[in-house]
């Protein structure tokens, strides 16, 4: 292979250390670091690289409190404050819905590195009765929606699934839901998308590398799906589908409403163009981004970037003035889309996240460093609220809509599997209780409503529902009402089983 050209461009972007093991190589490990190298803008890199430092390094020191402004009651829906609108609000979701204008999109391209697993956090199995994982739920939640809004309209519709996986996540995705026969739903229904990836950079803008041929590359955020749209065609397939909405939502939420009519139907009676779904912030010190006004546009505030004396700070009615705790969950019209598409994507910054990175000495030996040593470059998903026209929030409770899996279980974890797992059944166990059923104990006496932990580890009522059955705690009284339960029960769509009692 001739490397003069490779080597030329590497050298004009300072980057010739990446060939520094070339004649090591085997012929194949050759071509194949030639292909990789070959489609690569060293130029732009270094720029993203700039851009990125630049920016991290103000950011660092400048806090944003005295620009910031809380939401304005009137952009905000809350689904405790005007819970008289809900029921309206689902409705013109759900005819969105019918009418096949609503599509969701999935990003699953991260690394999951924090619970470690060496496939996609999709696949991950929490332990549920059922043991199905985050793909399978969230493609029940789908199928099952689809048939609310057929059923309501009289008509047969779709809600395309779009799923953005990166180089690290897309091979075994795509083989899982072809194993399981895409959950059945329409294969023509699920399409995949791959999001881009870039190096990993030393501290002084140096590409780093992870063995002797090959760069150490991550994939560019969860906000490279705006890049991904246009170069993978996504908005041209959303488009000639006639695609209006779009839902936009993290794989690692187990209590995820996927394409949420209630919130679509907000948004889209507000006359949003964007749309956050947040949770409320209670806790001052809690390490959430916060949606707020900044110089009069919409963004997501990180917790480092303002002041405890902010973070505190009250509006009349008590609550934490910015209380809009981001839960990346979005609404989108196409329109807004392919204008980011077309116009602004260009325009995001890359954010610096910095990262012990493996990488190869001098001397060819692989180093596991125990402190940074690098950044990876990444943009986020909500980097685009500052081009919305009408921007809109809409807040739900935490205990029913988000409960992410980050981490591995741990004692007094946070955000692991267990804590997923309790979430949901406990959003199910009060279903149950909603439509008029109950729990007993072996002797026959109810079980309080709010029961308290048995050792602290495991929830006294394991109860599940498959999404088949119900979306959000709906079509459940005529199964459930008047009856009590043993405290471990699954409802799917063959009836409901008591799984103590039948020993499972
Ligand atoms: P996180 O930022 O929590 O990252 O992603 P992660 O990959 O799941 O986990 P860690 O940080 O490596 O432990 C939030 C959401 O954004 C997606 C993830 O798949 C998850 O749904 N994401 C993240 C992408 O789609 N692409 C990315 O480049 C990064």
């Amino acid at each position: 292979m001739d490397t003069t050209k490779l080597s030329e461009r590497l050298a004009e972007a300072g980057q010739s250390h990446i060939l520094q093991f070339w004649d090591q190589l085997s012929p194949e490990e050759q071509s194949d670091m030639g292909l990789d190298l070959e489609n690569m803008n060293f130029i732009e890199i270094n720029t993203f690289f700039q851009n990125a430092m630049k920016i991290s390094g103000q950011s660092s020191q400048e806090k944003v409190d005295s620009r910031m402004e809380p939401v304005p009651r009137e952009v905000l829906g809350s689904v405790t404050r005007d819970s008289g609108c809900l029921k309206e609000w689902e409705k013109e979701g759900l005819r969105c819905i019918s009418e096949n204008k609503v599509a969701v999109l999935l990003l699953a391209g991260g690394q999951g590195t924090r619970l470690g697993v060496p496939y996609p956090k999709g696949m991950y199995d929490v332990g549920l009765p059922s043991h199905k994982t985050l793909f399978q739920i969230q493609a029940e939640r789908i199928r099952r929606l689809e048939q609310l809004a057929e059923k309501l309209h009289a008509k047969k519709c779709c809600i395309p699934w779009y799923i953005m996986t990166s180089g690290r996540t897309m091979d075994m995705t795509k083989e899982f839901f072809l194993q399981h026969k895409y959950f059945g739903l329409k294969k023509e229904n699920v399409l995949f998308f791959q999001q881009g990836m870039l190096p990993a950079m030393d501290f002084n803008g140096k590409i780093i590398l992870e063995g002797k041929g090959k760069l150490a590359m991550a994939p560019d955020g969860n906000g490279g799906l705006y890049r991904a749209l246009g170069t993978q065609k996504i908005v041209d397939d959303m488009k000639k589908r006639g695609i209006s909405y779009i839902h936009v939502y993290c794989v690692d939420n187990i209590l995820v409403k996927v394409a949420d009519p209630a919130f679509i139907g907000f948004c889209s009676l507000k006359g949003a163009d964007c749309g956050a779904k947040v949770v409320e912030k209670t806790n001052p010190t809690e390490a959430v981004g916060v949606v707020c006004k900044v110089d009069g546009r919409y963004q997501v505030v990180e917790y480092s970037e303002i002041t405890l004396a902010t973070a505190e700070k009250r509006s009349s009615d008590g609550r934490l003035m910015f209380n809009s705790g981001n839960i990346a969950n979005h609404f989108f019209t196409l329109e807004f889309l392919s204008e980011i598409v077309r116009t602004y994507e260009p325009q995001l910054q890359h954010h610096v996240a910095q990262k012990k990175i493996p990488f190869v000495n001098t001397q060819g030996q692989l180093i596991k460093p125990d402190k940074p040593n690098g950044i990876k470059m990444e943009k986020f998903v909500f980097d685009i609220f500052q081009f919305a026209k009408k921007f809109v929030v809409y807040e739900v409770l935490r205990e029913d809509e988000f409960s992410p899996l980050k981490n591995a279980d741990s004692q007094d974890g946070k955000d692991n599997p267990t804590t997923a797992r309790h979430a949901l059944m406990s959003l199910h166990h009060r279903w149950i209780l909603n439509a008029g059923g109950n729990f007993v104990d072996e002797n026959g006496t109810h079980i309080p409503a709010i029961p308290s932990l048995k050792d602290g580890t495991d929830l006294p009522i394991k109860c599940e529902i498959c999404p088949l059955v119900s979306y959000g705690g709906e079509g459940l009284e005529h199964l459930v009402n008047g009856r009590a339960f043993q405290p471990s029960l699954m409802i799917d769509e063959s009836g409901v089983h008591e799984l103590v009692k039948n020993g499972l």
